[in-house]
């Protein structure tokens, strides 16, 4: 790939990879050799290096800590059989990232600087990419305000980072998934669409409090009637009804989740019926108590494509079928799989090989 910026890297002089234990790679606690970062101030993007991932010096009034003006990605890249590694469509983040800078105020990257970014950063620490079967390099960038001002208006300085670790699966189970009938993750003319670091805290509490109550996950719903079905905590999610993959319309609520679009694309591809839609609550309660659902997921990078095994919505339990007999959502594991590790050619220009 051709070099569009200039990237200072400065390597470590002391790789922990050896010292990783790569069969106990819990979600995200990790972390790669090394990190880049990039600066924006007097209108422009500079200063971009790769260093050692470690500790930042930040100055405790950066608007980022108390405003929010923050945002993130999170993308894959996998190690194919023949040794090569490549980033699952990080264009289609690198598009996501400028949505979110938009809606906080916050400035655009070029596409070429996130490609870069990523490929050269993945590229050297190309050895903490996991080949084993479910696991890959999650890949982190985000963007936060800098400015040391406390009054409440954009800042005019920020950082760009991406870090990188090691993962496993993000669910190791089958998911006991509640409707959230009472909190809300968006709300009209929001920022759910965007990758908003705030999105994620003011989810913590009705998470926390589902947990106390045995599940696993939420099913977030509009905040007008919590009538409607929205995203699966932080993934999208589908049905499959009657033999029709139907999964939400995105809008400014939802996150228009890259997986969201691969796998519809690849159930375009297979002849399956799609349906980007509204979809009820009361529409999929009586879809299961009618044997009409067959198949119930949420689709993301990290949850990857994650089963539905039981939803519970006011007090009552509703049994989905055994998710190791699920026809559909298995075959799309393993087609991704096949896929994402270079198994199978991709028609698609999805695998962004890094060193090309
Ligand atoms: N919805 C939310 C709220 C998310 O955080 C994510 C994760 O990124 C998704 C959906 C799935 O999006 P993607 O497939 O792009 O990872
Ligand atoms: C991802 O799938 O990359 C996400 O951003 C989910 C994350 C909040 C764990």
């Amino acid at each position: 790939m051709s070099q569009k910026i200039n990237i200072s890297i400065t390597k470590t002089s002391k790789s922990r990879l050896a010292d990783t234990d790569f069969d106990n790679l819990p979600f995200g606690k990790t972390f790669s050799d090394h990190m880049f970062m990039a600066d924006y101030s007097d209108g422009e993007w500079k200063n971009f290096q790769i260093l050692p991932y470690g500790e930042i010096g930040i100055l405790p009034a950066i608007s980022a800590l108390h405003y929010g003006q923050a945002f993130f990605e999170g993308i894959k890249a996998y190690k194919h059989v023949d040794g090569k590694v490549s980033i699952f469509r990080p264009d289609k983040n690198g598009e996501r990232f400028n949505r979110s800078a938009e809606r906080l105020c916050m400035p655009e990257l070029p596409l070429e600087i996130f490609l870069e970014s990523l490929s050269t950063l993945v590229n050297l620490d190309r050895d903490w990419v996991p080949a084993k079967e479910n696991h890959s390099l999650y890949i982190r960038p985000f963007m936060f305000a800098t400015d040391p001002f406390l009054g409440v208006t954009p800042s005019a300085s920020y950082k760009y980072m991406v870090i990188t670790g090691p993962v496993g699966p993000y669910f190791s189970k089958n998911l006991k998934v509640k409707i959230e009938t009472n909190y809300s993750r968006a709300c009209d003319g929001g920022f759910g669409f965007a990758k908003a670091a705030g999105n994620y805290g003011g989810s913590m509490l009705p998470n926390l409090k589902a947990s106390q109550e045995g599940f696993d996950q939420l099913i977030w719903t509009d905040s007008r009637e919590h009538a409607y079905i929205e995203e699966l905590g932080a993934a999208n999610v589908m049905f499959l009804m009657d033999g029709t993959l139907i999964t939400p319309s995105t809008r400014d609520t939802i996150l228009k989740g890259v997986t969201r679009d691969t796998v519809l694309t690849l159930a375009k591809k297979w002849n399956v019926p799609v349906e980007e839609r509204r979809i009820s609550v009361e529409e999929v309660l009586k879809g299961i108590k009618e044997g009409r659902i067959s198949d119930a997921f949420g689709v993301g990078t990290a949850a990857t494509i994650a089963h539905i095994a039981e939803i519970g919505h006011n007090g009552e339990l509703y049994t989905l079928p055994d998710p190791a007999k699920r026809e559909f959502s298995n075959k799309l594991l393993n087609t991704l799989n096949d896929l994402r590790y270079g198994r199978s050619s991709d028609g698609f220009g999805w695998n962004y090989l890094v060193n090309r």
